[in-house]
């Protein structure tokens, strides 16, 4: 669905920000001055200068501190598949903990830990019963701070996913609101009487399947879900509601939390006459809901400015679950949060040169600073999306070299470095995530990208010693940390090396991208060109070897590239004229 941006809320999220820096800079000058008329006219002088010179410096550290996340690459944690310390088959704090080396080798620069707060685990932690502790299972808030501590350390951030939407509804504020319909709480949640007896109030669907209203047979009217019943709506009209979120912020960010990933964002408020969502007939005579009344609505975004207000006074940074069907949709969220997720490049599904070329124009042409991922804890492995069978690996190289060397913040999954494959279920009673069990065999649920990270050969992937909550692949046997490692051509080193020189060269960092050969079906090439100089990457996004021939003088660069990172062995000095590729081949070189 796409919905006009909203102009008022454009220009109030620039007169905020306006407002906040002139208050600064008063703030800054008034107490400046008053230092000043305690000091004697030399001193004022020197006082003076040395104010002409600092306030800059300051201003300019803090707005490049406040820019961290654009030279940071992310790593998505699911814990209860990470690393299990004590060996009760989930995984734990104290295994992210103990693997902070690991990733710290990666390259990685911020992990985003998915719910790890107490929860019934209805929908694995995206079900929360407190917001402000931890759920035993994975460990307790000494250990969080243990975790946060040892990532400060290696100069990890630590971001935490922030469920906004719903909550369980074992939460005391859900148990209170359900308790009678007068209840300090009733309005926390949205509560509706139904349209008819056994009817619900309107037609709104949930995005787990059937209604998204369930009666409440205590008090005899009906709340609302957008996803499980036990995840009901908190109802964000209500401004007690964010208050207390907003405290919520505070209580992680004072323990040093980094930023959120703002959970399932687009869906917060709903159209409050409850008007019915417009039925879709698609060719082929089936219905859908268009989900007009129930997502994106603007309103949303004066919560998500009031977030970042909050997050502002903490240098934190708000990642956004933004589900949208085109770039231009996203753009809407930049003017509210810094690192909204671009799902449609996700979902291009095939190496493609030219789909992919597309993605990154479009994403280029936005306003806002792209991010990058290719999977997550929701949809299948990219291993296996974009995979051909025949040369899987070579393919995640391919894809790792295109996300991670483009402007831009990338979100990694847990064991996409290693080319972890997806794992479905193969028979319906081994399926945990509700939705499996629900739509089998159509729909197998999300257990598949969630199975236990592969750190060695061993039993059950070197995860646990005991049988973990999901079983490990076969695929564990080759590939695993362990053994990855140890071989050059991995797909780990690849990544290693990668994150390398991303954070190392100038261009990488701070580039732009220039699209080349671009007309070219098979061959994706660019540059990332930054004061004079440029890298070049040129993917081989087909199965056959291939050559390509630039010609850079229109950028004003020569005629040779020296070579900085190849899937295969080239010289170390390559003519432009002629780059060899072999299927899925990459290099990346530095032109002058
Ligand atoms: C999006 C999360 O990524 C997903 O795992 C969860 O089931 C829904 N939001 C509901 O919280």
């Amino acid at each position: 669905m796409k919905t006009e941006i909203d102009h008022s809320v454009v220009r109030c999220a620039d007169s905020t920000f306006r407002l906040r820096f002139t208050h600064g800079l008063r703030r800054g000058l008034g107490s400046a001055a008053r230092c000043a008329r305690s000091l004697g006219s030399m001193k004022r002088l020197y006082a003076l200068l040395l104010l002409v010179v600092l306030l800059p410096c300051t201003l300019f550290a803090q707005e490049k501190d406040r820019n961290w996340y654009k030279h940071a690459v992310f790593y998505e944690i699911y814990p209860r598949s990470f690393a299990d310390s004590n060996n009760d088959g989930l995984g734990d704090l104290n295994g992210i903990t103990a693997h902070l080396d690991y990733l710290k080798r990666l390259g990685v620069d911020a992990i985003w830990i998915t719910p790890c707060f107490p929860s019934p685990q209805v929908d694995f932690g995206y079900d929360v019963s407190d917001y402000e502790s931890i759920d035993p299972a994975y460990g307790t808030l000494a250990d969080f701070d243990r975790l946060v501590a040892e990532a400060r350390k290696r100069n990890i951030r630590v971001v935490l996913d922030f469920v906004l939407n719903h909550t369980s509804d074992r939460h005391a504020w859900f148990q209170e609101s359900r308790s009678s319909r007068t209840s300090a709480k009733r309005d926390w949640y949205i509560w509706r009487d139904g349209a008819a007896p056994g009817q619900p109030p309107n037609n709104w669907g949930s995005v787990f399947g059937g209604s998204a209203w369930q009666l409440d047979s205590s008090t005899g009217q009906y709340y609302l879900h957008q996803f499980y019943p036990e995840q009901p709506d908190l109802n964000w009209r209500y401004p007690e509601v964010e208050d207390a979120m907003m405290e919520v912020a505070r209580f992680w960010f004072k323990r040093g939390v980094a930023g959120f990933r703002l959970d399932a964002v687009d869906r917060i408020y709903e159209d409050p006459d409850l008007r019915d969502n417009p039925v879709k007939v698609d060719p082929d005579g089936s219905e859908t809901l268009v989900e007009t009344y129930t997502t994106n609505l603007p309103e949303l975004h004066n919560v998500l400015r009031h977030l970042r207000t909050v997050a502002d006074e903490y240098g934190a940074v708000l990642v956004g679950e933004t589900w949208t069907s085109s770039v231009e949709e996203l753009q809407r969220y930049y003017n509210s949060l810094q690192m909204p997720m671009n799902f449609v490049f996700t979902m291009v599904n095939r190496p493609s040169a030219p789909e992919f070329r597309k993605q990154i124009h479009d994403a280029e042409r936005g306003l806002g600073w792209p991010v990058y991922l290719f999977s997550n804890h929701d949809i299948t492995r990219h291993y296996d999306r974009y995979g051909d069978r025949a040369y899987n690996d070579q393919i995640a190289k391919a894809l790792a070299a295109l996300y991670l060397t483009l402007r831009g913040t990338p979100i990694l999954y847990y064991g996409e470095e290693i080319g972890m494959t997806n794992n479905d279920p193969a028979r319906v009673q081994d399926v945990k995530d509700p939705i499996g069990r629900r739509f089998w065999p159509h729909n197998k649920g999300r257990d598949g990208e969630r199975t236990p990270m592969q750190w060695t050969a061993g039993a059950n992937g070197g995860f646990s010693q005991t049988a973990p909550w999901l079983p490990v692949p076969d695929s564990a046997r080759t590939h695993n940390v362990a053994a990855e490692e140890k071989d050059e051509r991995s797909i780990l080193r690849f990544y290693r090396r990668l994150l390398e020189l991303r954070h190392t060269n100038e261009q990488l960092r701070e580039g732009n991208y220039v699209a080349l050969n671009e007309n070219d079906a098979n061959v994706l090439a660019y540059l990332r060109t930054y004061k004079g100089k440029a890298v070049l990457v040129a993917i081989n996004m087909s199965a056959v070897p291939r050559k390509i021939a630039l010609d850079l003088r229109q950028h004003s660069f020569g005629a040779k590239a020296k070579t900085l990172l190849a899937t295969e062995a080239q010289p170390d000095s390559v003519r432009l004229s002629e780059i060899s590729l072999a299927p899925f081949g990459v290099y990346i070189g530095e032109v002058k």
